[in-house]
């Protein structure tokens, strides 16, 4: 709880770290988490409560550490045990708590796991996960196909069966209808949390049960969505299946009983609404806090974005408190994807962030309106680099952090390549944002330092107000009032009075509005009724 009684995650601002891409301590060319410790200050800086790593396991990296190899491990090029200590110590210090992320859906299949299971019929753990003999034909056990494409289903010639997999065919699935892996997972749980870790977001946590029947997908239909017309099949059966609420809420318990400042997020890829809320449980007894894609995969149109912001605060248990992310390691940047790499754009959806009612998550480099980096496709690492029009996939929303215009970005000492390549850090860093006050790190800066400050900002209940179709207006409580302009046109808010606390153009920080206000083309503002 903070001061005022209020979870420290529903005040707090979140910020993830790709830890490949941070910061390199040791001069490899990958950062790693020496490098994250080394820039705890800055997170400080900025104000960031929460942190939410991408895998740091041991992965074989054929999915960039969700191919996780040992679940209580640290993967090598990252550090060590003795790393994530230090690193939850001086977090700590520093009054921001690390979240880590847990993969419970699948496994490398360099797992011991794995390898037990693969090697016989009557293997320890056959069973934790899903095997099945072929049909009659030799063809597999139904029509699931993988998120990364093809059969689901993978034929293990050795034993004759096959096995399941959602994701690439080094990423086996687990069966959670064996209790055995539901309490290795507890015990894994609490592993973390004896190590300081205050919580975990959760991978595919929409999907880890599958329909103890194996039964096939049903086809896709023409209104369907675009993602579920490309798999040719809607996910009714190896995923998103009801009983996944039941692990939701062993794990919400143990949490709880543990320590209940711990939280749970969850990466919940699905794309309606009713649906996402249904992971928070009575808003008590599931996730924490949900990734709402509906948002994140909208285009950036003030249309689009007002009903699922309406849809969402309708559909939450009163208990419930949102989350608003635009970008992270599988979506790209926003700056690039919403905002057409345009300043005045990214600042507003900066400001819309910042300012809606609930938890937001920047993604390394938000701040600062870092873009896509434009990359040789030779260069790409992704697996799945063909789900993408460029062929490009998501390593242009992976590279190294800008930290500054100097050789090696600020990221790497070293004289070695980094893993991904560099974008444009010359003109887009945080040295040279950190020096200006009018950039856009000091912009996000001041806003979430207005969060702090401003009670009604952070807790505030939020109501949509009418100000026309291209601008977007909200109160959040009677004290504050948000007003973006969304559109290429100068646009007017009637009867607006207060003071601008903050702009996107910020020489009209401190002032004063009577009657209309006047926002300029992709301007926003933020009033009070006093300076
Ligand atoms: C979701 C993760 O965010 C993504 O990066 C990964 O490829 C899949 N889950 C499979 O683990």
């Amino acid at each position: 709880m903070t001061s005022t009684g209020v979870p420290w995650w529903r005040d707090g601002v979140f910020y993830q770290i790709y830890p490949r891409s941070f910061a390199d301590s040791n001069g490899d060319g990958i950062g790693d988490l020496q490098g994250v410790i080394s820039k705890l200050g800055y997170l400080q800086w900025l104000g960031i409560d929460g942190v939410w790593l991408n895998p740091t396991t041991p992965s074989p990296n054929k999915d960039w550490g969700y191919d996780v190899s040992d679940f209580r491990g640290v993967d090598p090029d990252l550090g060590t045990l003795d790393d994530v200590e230090a690193l939850v110590a001086e977090a700590g210090r520093r009054g921001i708590r690390i979240l880590f992320d847990l993969v419970p859906n699948h496994t490398s299949d360099h797992h011991d796991w794995f390898v037990d299971s693969r090697s016989a019929r009557s293997a320890r753990h056959r069973d934790w996960y899903v095997w099945r003999d072929p049909n009659e034909d030799g063809s597999p056990p139904n029509n699931w196909v993988s998120v990364f494409g093809g059969s689901a289903w993978k034929l293990e010639e050795g034993t004759g069966q096959f096995y399941l997999h959602n994701f690439l065919e080094s990423q086996p699935d687990l069966n959670w209808w064996n209790d055995e892996v539901r309490d290795e997972f507890d015990d894994i749980l609490r592993f973390w949390f004896d190590k300081g870790i205050a919580g975990f977001r959760i991978d595919v946590a929409h999907g880890i049960v599958k329909d103890q029947e194996l039964r096939d997908n049903l086809p896709a239909e023409e209104g369907d969505l675009p993602r579920i017309r490309l798999l040719g099949q809607r996910q009714t059966y190896n995923m998103n299946r009801p009983e996944v609420h039941a692990v939701l809420q062993r794990w919400r318990k143990l949490g709880d009983d543990y320590d209940p400042q711990r939280i749970l997020v969850g990466e919940t890829f699905v794309l309606d609404i009713a649906r996402m809320a249904s992971f928070y449980g009575s808003g008590e007894d599931e996730l924490h806090l949900a990734f709402n894609f509906p948002f994140i995969l909208a285009p950036f149109s003030p249309d689009v974005l007002r009903d699922i912001v309406s849809a969402t605060e309708g559909a939450l248990p009163p208990s419930a408190w949102p989350v608003w992310a635009a970008s992270n390691h599988d979506v790209r940047r926003f700056p690039s994807r919403w905002c057409n790499n345009d300043d005045a754009q990214t600042r507003c959806a900066l400001m819309l962030l910042l300012t809606m009612r609930g938890t937001p998550f920047l993604y390394y480099g938000d701040e600062i309106g870092m873009p896509d980096t434009e990359m040789d496709p030779d260069r790409v690492l992704d697996p799945v680099k063909w789900r993408t029009e460029d062929n490009l996939g998501r390593d242009p929303g992976r590279t190294p952090m800008h930290w500054s215009a100097a050789t090696g970005a600020g990221f790497t000492t070293g004289e070695t390549e980094p893993w991904l390549p560099f974008g444009d850090y010359g003109s887009c860093n945080v040295a040279d944002q950190k020096e200006d006050a009018s950039s856009t790190l000091s912009f996000t800066r001041d806003l979430i330092a207005l969060r702090r400050e401003l009670d009604e900002l952070r807790g505030g209940p939020y109501e949509m107000v009418e100000a026309g179709t291209a601008v977007w207006a909200w109160q959040r409580g009677e004290g504050v009032l948000v007003a973006l302009n969304l559109s290429d046109e100068t646009a007017t808010v009637e009867n607006t009075t207060g003071f601008v606390r903050i702009a996107t153009r910020r020489e009209r920080d401190g002032e004063e509005i009577k009657g209309p206000l006047t926002l300029g083309p992709w301007e926003g503002a933020l009033i009070t009724p006093s300076r």
